[in-house]
């Protein structure tokens, strides 16, 4: 996070608030967020476009990333729009009473009661993702006597250079229409046969964590080809593109993000160029980012319980989370950094590997790290950039209590989510 600084002390303190003070109150694990960073990268994306329409955001922050009643309030407060891809989710952003046209509903397999609280509550974009699910929304509104804003998700056929399981836009998988295909322009034509479904635009999102950004470029280039070859069929212009999230963060020293204003003015700039190709307006361009806007303020702050010495070897240094509340390392063999926050050390480096405290070998934290040598029992471990998709991966394997989400900012803590207690835990349980 920005704020993050080593005192005199040694010890490491986000938003002002002390690492040790902090685990002292809230306990380990724990999630903490620097607030003003999450605010201030929102406000840089939604800047990288510059003026625009209030009730139509340009940024919808992509909430699977972490969402809880005060993000979805920050979001808000900033401008943001908001992308929602579950019940659940939507749940939360309207409990935060969250304005609901500025939502936009995701999902490859939404149920008939999802669509009907989406279309209840009046969400700005519904996502259509399957010829299915167009026919279902269209019943739907129709017997309530509306007409939702869609959008068609089109699967570009770009092969994002990020981990398979997060790569989204090569023909073969579940997500949306493919161009090549022809199903895509088929989706449209079901689309526009439906009185109550008012087509607004084209939605693609090709992967995430993705530095690479001729992806997106080639993205745009086939979307807005898209957009032309509807207009030549149909005669209509769609006034809205949106070419998801992805932007990729860095994890470690070798991570190298471009910045959002330079994004943002490149991509604008390939789907102006693209539409002057084609004679076409140029649609209002949308993003989704995630990651790229909560993953950086985040930190996980765990307490060190064992040290084991295998020589010759590694280190293997054991803290009191794991693969429950970052799964991201043995899911996607994700890197991340880490370091001692709760004092100095002179002790010369160790290779050491963090791992959780979990029944599975597979449990690690940080596969690789260097560490002081003379770690031990009781210090505070920070891992940096945890502040996207490891609460919302969140577990209770092992019967593990999910760790409290814990924003600081001017020296302050709020709690956003509490630790689960036995208590929640048993309350599942009906015996
Ligand atoms: N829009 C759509 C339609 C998406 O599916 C996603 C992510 C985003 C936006 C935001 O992507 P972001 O900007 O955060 O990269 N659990 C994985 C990431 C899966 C993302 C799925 N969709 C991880 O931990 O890396």
């Amino acid at each position: 996070p920005s704020s993050a600084r080593r005192e005199e002390d040694g010890q490491i303190t986000i938003g002002g608030v002390p690492l040790r003070r902090l685990a002292e109150e809230q306990g380990t694990p724990a999630y903490v967020i620097d607030e003003a960073d999450w605010r201030m990268r929102a406000r840089a994306w939604l800047a990288a476009f510059g003026d625009h329409d209030p009730a139509e955001p340009p940024v919808h922050y992509a909430s699977k990333a972490f969402l809880s009643k005060a993000v979805a309030r920050w979001a808000a407060q900033e401008g943001l729009g908001l992308d929602v891809c579950s019940g659940g989710e939507l749940a939360t952003a309207l409990a935060a009473q969250f304005p609901a046209h500025r939502l936009t509903f995701h999902g490859n397999n939404k149920s008939s009661a999802e669509l009907v609280r989406a279309l209840e509550a009046g969400v700005g974009r519904i996502v259509l993702d399957s010829f299915e699910e167009i026919d279902r929304l269209a019943g739907l509104a129709a017997d309530r006597g509306l007409r939702p804003r869609v959008m068609v998700r089109v699967t570009v056929g770009v092969e994002a250079h990020t981990h398979e399981f997060i790569a989204t836009a090569h023909e073969d998988q579940k997500f949306g229409f493919s161009l090549s295909g022809g199903l895509a322009a088929e989706a449209v034509r079901r689309v526009l046969k439906h009185d109550a479904l008012d087509l607004v635009g084209i939605h693609s999102h090709i992967g995430s964590q993705i530095f690479d950004t001729s992806g997106f470029e080639v993205a745009a280039h086939r979307a807005v080809g898209l957009v032309a070859a509807i207009r030549d069929e149909h005669g209509i212009r769609l006034p809205e593109l949106d070419l998801g999230g992805g932007l990729g963060i860095a994890y470690t020293s070798e991570d190298d993000p471009a910045d959002a204003f330079d994004i943002v003015a490149g991509l604008k700039a390939i789907v102006a160029r693209e539409c002057f190709g084609y004679g076409l307006a140029v649609p209002r361009l949308t993003v989704e980012p995630g990651r790229a806007i909560a993953g950086t303020p985040g930190i996980t702050l765990y307490e060190v319980g064992t040290v084991k010495q295998l020589d010759g070897l590694r280190t293997y240094v054991s803290v009191d989370g794991g693969m429950s509340d970052n799964i991201r390392t043995a899911l996607y063999d994700a890197a991340y950094t880490c370091a001692l926050a709760s004092r100095n050390s002179d002790a010369a480096p160790m290779l050491a590997r963090v791992v959780g405290k979990h029944c599975e070998s597979g449990d690690i934290v940080v596969r690789d790290t260097w560490l002081p040598s003379d770690i031990t029992a009781g210090d505070l471990l920070a891992v940096a950039a945890t502040g996207a998709y490891c609460r919302s991966m969140a577990s209770n394997y092992n019967h593990a209590l999910r760790p409290p989400v814990v924003a600081v900012d001017g020296g302050d803590t709020r709690v956003l989510l509490r630790r689960e207690t036995e208590v929640d835990l048993l309350a599942l349980d009906l015996g």
